[in-house]
């Protein structure tokens, strides 16, 4: 629209005009929506003096890091450097089990792995980056910091967004936030008018503690991630089967870290229940329930026990945001 095109060609003059000719920027791809189509307006004004950063923070779903990747490098030119830290966030993630801490501990392993990697392009470019591209929105920059006047504040913060807030408070670097005004349906537009291919645009959110806060309690223990990531898969393929993925606002399966018996090939099995949650929303802050029609529902169950190890029951969430959020922790 024209009114889009007037927001991107404002945003692009802003950002040309605070980024000084030898500024390098640094931006972290979440793989989502919003910082994509940050990175994609940033490259646009000021080109390679960006530098973007992929983390693999072993929480992420099922072929996730090489379906971005690919995005980034084929689709959009971007500058892209990808690291593999999986380790280091699944061994500090060994035994904790409290939601806000593993928030924390995820938040703070990504500061640690940007410090890197601002003292590498240091090192490698001879000066340090200046600015740090954030993809934050409108919506993020009310439920976390309200703004005064709003009526809300910081004590009702109910869930530590590393995305807003959760940075070092003396912290270097500069932050560009581009669609700070924006609300998601805007962001879409936005990313569609500069060519981000529209499938991805689709894309549902994804929280950037990853599948950490859709496995409650200690995320390492046994495949509990592995079998997350497989059931998820079958259940966000066959809802893309359905067609109907773009009527959900979010839709993923959580893993359950109890047991319970089951019979299976004649077998008792004593094994895991896998959670699915869809919801409806415009823009997260609260939703509803998707109602899937229960044919759906009966085919998927069948096929998430059959062909995932380690499951004999599948759960659906019905309950809206509030009284739940969305996430599990
Ligand atoms: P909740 O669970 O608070 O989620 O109802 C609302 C929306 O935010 C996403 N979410 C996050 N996004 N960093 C993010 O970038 C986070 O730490 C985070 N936690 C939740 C969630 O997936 C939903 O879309």
């Amino acid at each position: 629209s024209w009114k889009m095109q007037d927001i991107l060609d404002e945003e692009l003059e802003v950002i040309k005009s605070t980024v000084g000719p030898d500024d390098l920027v640094i931006c972290g791809l979440s793989g989502g929506v919003d910082s994509t189509v940050a990175a994609t307006l940033v490259h646009k004004a000021i080109g390679d003096r960006l530098h973007c950063l992929f983390v693999d923070n072993g929480l992420l779903r099922w072929c996730e890091r090489e379906r971005v990747m690919e995005t980034f490098e084929r689709d959009l030119h971007l500058p892209v450097t990808c690291v593999d830290a999986s380790e280091q966030f699944l061994s500090k993630l060994k035994g904790v089990t409290e939601p806000e801490k593993k928030r924390k501990i995820i938040g703070e392993e990504f500061i640690n792995i940007f410090d890197s990697f601002a003292q590498e392009l240091k090192q490698k470019l001879g000066k340090e980056p200046v600015y740090l591209v954030q993809g934050t929105l409108y919506p993020d920059v009310i439920e976390s910091c309200p703004p005064p006047g709003s009526g809300r504040n910081h004590s009702h913060t109910i869930k530590s967004h590393h995305n807003v807030g959760g940075l070092p408070k003396n912290m270097k670097l500069k932050l560009i936030e581009p669609l700070k005004l924006l609300f998601k349906d805007e962001v879409r537009e936005l990313g569609k008018i500069m060519g981000v291919p529209q499938g991805f645009l689709k894309r549902h959110p994804f929280p950037g503690p990853g599948l950490a806060v859709r496995v409650p309690g200690d995320v390492t223990l046994g495949d509990h991630l592995d079998t997350l990531r497989k059931a998820d898969e079958i259940f966000i393929q066959s809802i893309k089967d359905a067609g109907i993925y773009d009527n959900i606002w979010q839709a993923f399966a959580v893993f359950l870290p109890v047991l319970t018996v089951g019979v299976q090939g004649d077998q008792r099995t004593y094994s895991h229940a896998i959670a699915l949650r869809a919801v409806t929303s415009h823009d997260g802050m609260t939703a509803d329930w998707y109602d899937f029609d229960h044919k759906f529902l009966a085919d998927l169950s069948t096929k998430i026990c059959n062909e995932v190890t380690g499951v004999n029951r599948v759960l659906m969430d019905i309950t809206s945001k509030p009284p739940s959020t969305i996430e599990w922790e």
